[in-house]
């Protein structure tokens, strides 16, 4: 196996720590570098378990920050990289649009600038491969088919519309500088140590505290649900045989409608916790819907199935109760999120932000 020093943005964040865990386990002769500003959204205790293991480096620093990247691919002669560092809330999109042009637009030009001249021009055996969302697609309808890789983008929310523009500037420095580089478009992931601020790990928060679950618009709005460890099992395939040039979309192939997920949710949750089934119910609330809601996203893996052989290994109803039973069991890693002592924890080891 050729050595591998390979860097992984935003691996304390959701899908970046299940992303991590995976090669640092799966791979031991390889360097893994998880480079990780540590902004609300990122969280050490997701890799507590990976800490001191001697294939892995923590390294606290923001992808827009090209004098350290540049230092770091370096220092650490890196030769592949795995780019999930971004802004990932539409909601926050919403009320700080310029956030997101930051991270997601210019830090990954940065990456990818500091990459072209870590490389020299020098491409054997080097991959930069980008993560980014079925959102660029924009919005399908009821009777559309699901999006293909040849989906012309259309982009409606300020973070799609940054996740897209990453993705342009990827293909940019493939076509113009014939860097190897990889696109991954996937569809909306669930699955432990997912911030509270998402639909899912949100409304199973607010059961257990008996809030009211904020359900936008009349719940009819479609996603295309994955576990976030299939998604990592397909971030490692395309990273080690996907074709580099090309572009692949990740898919559970499981739509549902927002107000059946959430259902779903009170009724595991009721069972796990010894409650009455239907007792949660009443804490579902319509509320004002999201500014330019997308009304329905769906993908289509046939690409990565065909060439990789990657399906989904996890059937929703089994994802959503594993998913409930960890954040039932590790209590405390939302009940820190939400009293913000997960910040005093990682201001204390890593120095604040
Ligand atoms: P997340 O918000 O949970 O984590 C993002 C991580 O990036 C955090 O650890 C954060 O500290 C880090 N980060 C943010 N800005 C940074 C910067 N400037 N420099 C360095 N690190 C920075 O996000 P997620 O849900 O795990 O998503 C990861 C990636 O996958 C994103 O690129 C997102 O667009 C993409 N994606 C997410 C989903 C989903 O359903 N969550 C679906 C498809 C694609
Ligand atoms: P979210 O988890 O924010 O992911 P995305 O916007 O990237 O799809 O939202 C999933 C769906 O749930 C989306 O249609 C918006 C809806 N939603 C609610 O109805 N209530 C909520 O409180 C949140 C956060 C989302």
């Amino acid at each position: 196996m050729a050595e591998r020093n390979i860097l992984i943005t935003g691996g304390a964040g959701f899908i970046g720590s299940h992303v991590v865990r995976l090669f640092v386990h799966k791979y031991p002769a390889y360097r893994i570098v998880n480079l990780d500003k540590l902004t609300y959204a990122g969280n050490p205790a997701n890799l507590a378990d990976v800490e001191g293991r001697p294939n892995y480096t923590f390294v606290k620093g923001d992808i827009c920050d090209m004098d350290a990247v540049r230092d770091l691919l370096s220092r650490y002669d890196i030769n592949g990289i795995v780019h999930l560092a971004a802004e990932s809330h539409v909601d926050r999109s919403i009320t700080d649009p310029l956030a997101f042009a930051r991270t997601n637009v210019m830090g990954t030009l940065s990456l990818l600038e500091a990459a072209r001249e870590q490389w020299g021009g020098c491409y054997d055996g080097k991959l930069f491969q980008h993560i980014s969302t079925d959102e660029v697609y924009g919005a399908l309808g009821p009777d559309d088919a699901p999006f293909s890789e040849t989906t012309a983008y259309d982009p409606h929310s300020p973070y799609s519309a940054s996740k897209a523009s990453s993705d342009h500037f990827v293909r940019a420095y493939r076509d113009t500088f014939g860097m190897p580089a990889i696109v991954t478009n996937c569809s909306n992931n669930y699955g432990p140590c997912q911030f509270p601020e998402k639909l899912i790990p949100l409304c199973i928060n607010n059961i257990l505290h008996r809030r009211p679950i904020p359900v936008y618009g009349k719940g009819d709005n479609v996603r295309d649900w994955l576990y976030v460890e299939d998604h990592a099992r397909a971030i490692d395939a395309v990273f080690h045989r996907g074709r580099p040039g090309e572009s692949y979309n990740i898919g559970g192939g499981c739509e549902r409608k927002n107000i059946d997920i959430v259902r779903r949710i009170t009724e595991i949750v009721d069972r796990l916790t010894g409650k009455p089934s239907g007792t949660s119910l009443d804490l579902i609330a319509y509320v004002t819907d999201r500014k330019g809601h997308d009304l329905r996203y769906a993908i289509d893996s046939a690409k990565l199935a065909h060439e990789l052989g990657w399906r989904p290994e996890v059937a929703l109803d089994e994802g959503l109760e594993m998913t409930v039973r960890w954040y039932l069991d590790n209590r405390a890693w939302i009940d820190d999120i939400t009293s913000g002592e997960y910040m005093k924890y990682y201001d204390s080891m890593y120095g604040g932000r």
